[in-house]
């Protein structure tokens, strides 16, 4: 989605803002421009396609002078990714340069108004009735113009305004979209990625709704609607520059796979103290958890996935019923929730437009919120009663890997928690400590297991359509390895629980259709097993992802993705990491922008 940057010092802006917009890539964008005062005007450079793009043209950012400026990369929603239609946009007179994140949903309304007001428009964005409605509100006070300009916005926005009139101030302003200011000495920043920061500086001032910020290169001043001055608490940014560079991988993605052993453990680790499992964080007490008659799981793609696994440990361990619902159906389905309800939300991002307007809809309803997410002091970290941090780091990628596993880790450690809170946890429960402190380590095995993938992916890559099956916890883990090969190799791919298969899919199954087996869950593999004889007999090629001692898929299955010995009931968070690599390969393999797929973003932060 949209990112956006700012900056106001002593040196030249446009490099840095380059720098910043360079660190947003990753959440996916089709055009890009950034605007700077210069000595007697608003320089303002766009570009469709890459920043690399805006560093040609601007000889990085040396060609264009000034200490105070704005960028932008745009994800189109409004309009086509043109240069007209990207961001920084310019006031017809001159004065002002905006760049926003987010919706305007009023925008229509508005530009009619404008328009009839005499204002012209060049581009098709909602984002341009901002700019014009700074220009009829400026009466020489910036500050107030912005007050009024947003009071007649409807929807989401992260602003940066930047005024010719004060050449070396900027004004930030944010609701329902993020927007975080750096400090540092002698110039401060915004961005809406806390990536964007790290290099400059570690001391950030996450807005929140409602709030304004007025930038100059001595200090940052904080204020509300009504232009009362606000006391912000300023946060340390812990996550560090390498983290959020490539370390010598070809791709983000591939980094991010590899770092899962590490990721988990850092999730895991320090919530387990003297063979239990501790949430100090938590505010949920045994009374609440004894209170709740439901459990529903909301989230989107891979969150939701994770939450598809996570519904078979949770139901297991806490005997508590478990709905995973997809966050753009529950908002709009009227659910049946009530106090006795825990929400659990899931979110690497933390700033999902259609999560977020979902868990608004059910902590309506009363329900108990208690969410999973990476990113500190995001959104939805702050919108939950509760909030356990999945602590996997930076996620460049676009298509998440160690976000997923880490929420998998998350879920296991609550359901093993709750179990204990609420006075029935079984004889196993000191056993499934073993197993989750020995889950790094097998993740890291099934990686090593797995030197083949490459050339798996060599035989699969030009596949029109590939089949993920599997059962229960496999079913789960299927799901989201289908979409890990959908979203970065362009292949077709479906993942169908195993069972399902002779209800209709399998009249698609020909000569030499891949089918990924999963067979990991030994409770059920059985049945798995006469499903993959199923696919054999009609001509499928077999890919099985299972354990080396299995005699039965050794002696059907065409190639075999190994995977070290795992409890069933945790097995998922190890199957899918062969799977992420596999996806990984095969995109490779067909040439693709494998950190930045074709209309993904990073943070979904529109409907
Ligand atoms: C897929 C992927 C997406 C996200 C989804 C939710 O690889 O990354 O499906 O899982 O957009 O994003 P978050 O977790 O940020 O709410």
């Amino acid at each position: 989605m949209c990112g956006i940057v700012g900056y106001t010092g002593s040196a030249q802006a446009a490099p840095i803002l380059l720098e910043g917009l360079g660190k947003l890539e990753y959440r996916g964008y089709d055009s890009a421009g950034i605007a700077v005062r210069g000595k007697e005007d608003i320089s303002v450079v766009k570009v469709t396609g890459r920043i690399a793009g805006l560093c040609e043209k601007t000889d990085n950012g040396k060609a264009l002078e000034g200490c105070t400026g704005i960028g932008h990369t745009r994800w189109a929603t409004h309009g086509a990714p043109t240069e007209g239609n990207a961001h920084p946009h310019l006031s017809n007179d001159g004065r002002f340069a905006v760049v926003h994140n987010g919706i305007i949903e009023n925008y229509q309304t508005l530009r009619e108004e404008l328009k009839g007001k005499g204002y012209h428009f060049d581009s098709e964005t909602d984002t341009e009735v901002i700019v014009h409605l700074m220009e009829m509100y400026y009466k020489g006070d910036v500050k107030k113009a912005l007050i009024q300009t947003v009071n007649r916005l409807q929807g989401s926005y992260a602003l940066g305004v930047l005024c010719k009139d004060e050449p070396d101030k900027l004004y930030a302003a944010r609701e329902a979209s993020p927007l975080i200011i750096g400090l540092g000495l002698g110039e401060n920043y915004f961005a809406s990625d806390v990536t964007a920061l790290v290099a400059y500086t570690r001391n950030a001032v996450y807005l929140e709704d409602g709030e304004f910020a007025e930038l100059t290169k001595e200090g940052v001043s904080f204020f509300d609607c009504l232009g009362q001055p606000l006391a912000k608490q300023v946060s340390r940014i812990t996550w560090d520059v390498q983290a959020a560079e490539k370390g010598g991988y070809d791709h983000f993605m591939l980094k991010e796979i590899m770092e899962q052993p590490g990721a988990v453990k850092a999730a895991i680790s320090p919530r387990l103290k003297n063979n239990a499992v501790v949430f100090e964080e938590l505010k949920l007490t045994k009374e609440d958890l004894a209170g709740i008659r439901k459990i529903v799981i909301t989230a989107c793609g891979s969150a939701y996935y994770a939450g598809c696994s996570g519904k078979y440990v949770l139901e297991a361990l806490t005997h508590i019923p478990v709905e995973v619902v997809l966050a753009s159906e529950l908002r709009y389905s009227n659910p049946l929730i009530d106090a006795s309800t825990l929400l659990i939300v899931i979110s690497q991002s933390g700033e999902t437009a259609d999560t977020i307007a979902a868990m608004k809809e059910c902590r309506a309803k009363g329900a108990r919120t208690l969410a999973i997410v990476n990113v500190v002091g995001s959104t939805i970290a702050k919108l939950a009663e509760d909030t356990v941090y999945t602590w996997a780091g930076p996620e460049i990628a676009v298509a998440t890997t160690k976000g997923f596993t880490t929420q998998l880790a998350v879920l296991y450690l609550l359901s093993l928690y709750f179990s204990k809170l609420l006075g029935i946890a079984g004889e196993d429960y000191a056993a499934h400590i073993r197993i989750l402190k020995s889950l790094p380590r097998l993740i890291q095995q099934a990686i090593d297991m797995n030197h083949s993938l490459p050339k798996l992916a060599e035989k699969y890559h030009r596949a029109k359509s590939l089949f993920f099956i599997g059962r229960n916890t496999d079913y789960a883990a299927a799901l989201e390895g289908a979409l890990k090969m959908k979203e970065i190799s362009y292949l077709h791919a479906e993942a169908y629980a195993a069972g399902e298969l002779k209800h209709g899919t399998i009249a698609l199954i020909e000569e030499h259709t891949p089918v990924i087996a999963l067979c990991c869950n030994r409770r059920i593999m059985e049945k798995t097993l006469s499903n993959i004889v199923e696919v054999k007999a009609r001509g499928a090629e077999v890919l099985a992802v299972s354990y080396r001692d299995n005699p039965k898929i050794l002696s059907v299955a065409d190639d075999f993705i190994f995977i070290p010995e795992v409890e069933d009931l945790f097995s998922a968070i190890v199957e899918i990491v062969p799977l992420q690599l596999l996806a990984y390969y095969v995109a490779k393999a067909n040439g693709c922008d494998i950190d930045k797929p074709k209309n993904l973003a990073k943070s979904v932060t529109v409907e």
